[in-house]
């Protein structure tokens, strides 16, 4: 059969359809472009917590003090003791130190009340290996009571702001698969405790703006911590 003009061209054409395609939804650039993208992200994100942050303080120690005054002064006067603002300072000054790209924040409580305590971070690191980005999770954490059977982790992912996936894991059996990254092994002691808990971001996800939130609860539904993420791809 002799491969006329014609099948050439549709040929063609249809391979342009499909890189167009590509580089349109799913071609997120080198590892590099990813991270300075997030990074102008969250730069503005962090200077806007910060502040929030800071007035919280400011108000709990001095209520007569105003919104809006002259930032610079106002840097003396923040309330070291509060542990909402200590904790967040420390993950703040961690994430400097090490130069590193946070791209969410993990917390005691899921709303976002002045006395919630920063318990780790979430930062993004390209990944040279596989190609695009890795995000790592950091979580230091006193618990209470031992935790066993029965605790949940939810997570809910939503994707240019719109749902994209919600789901639901027992604690205990979550990462059982993973020889080698294993790191939850029930019983779980009460006792101060750091996480370090690596989790690939998939290459084939489309391009857009994905923001995470995930918790872990007992086994009354308490929620014992809970983390935020917000990455562009
Ligand atoms: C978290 O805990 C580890 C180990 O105890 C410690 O080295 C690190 O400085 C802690 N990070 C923060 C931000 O407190």
């Amino acid at each position: 059969m002799a491969v006329t003009r014609r099948t050439v061209i549709a040929t063609l054409i249809c391979c342009a359809a499909v890189l167009g395609v590509y580089f349109l939804y799913f071609y997120h650039g080198s590892p590099e472009d990813i991270m300075s993208r997030n990074r102008k992200q969250h730069n503005k994100a962090a200077v806007s917590q910060g502040k929030f942050l800071h007035r919280a303080a400011l108000k709990s120690e001095h209520p007569q003090v105003e919104d809006g005054g002259d930032d610079e002064d106002e840097g003396e006067e923040e309330d070291e003791d509060d542990p909402a603002v200590s904790s967040y300072k420390l993950w703040e000054q961690w994430v400097e130190e090490n130069g590193y790209l946070s791209i969410g924040d993990i917390y005691d409580k899921c709303d976002d009340s002045k006395d919630r305590v920063t318990l780790g971070k979430v930062i993004l690191l390209p990944d040279h290996e596989k190609g695009g980005v890795t995000s790592v999770s950091f979580l230091n954490h006193t618990i209470e009571n031992d935790i066993d059977e029965g605790s949940e982790v939810k997570i809910e992912v939503s994707y240019n702001g719109k749902e994209l996936y919600k789901n639901h894991w027992e604690l205990c059996t979550i990462d059982e698969d993973e020889e080698e990254d294993r790191i939850v092994f029930c019983p779980i002691k009460k006792g101060p405790r750091t996480w370090k808990k690596e989790m690939k971001i998939p290459n084939y996800l489309p391009k857009g703006r994905y923001t995470a939130k995930a918790w872990l609860v007992d086994i009354d539904e308490k929620i014992l911590v809970c983390g935020f993420a917000d990455f562009t791809l």
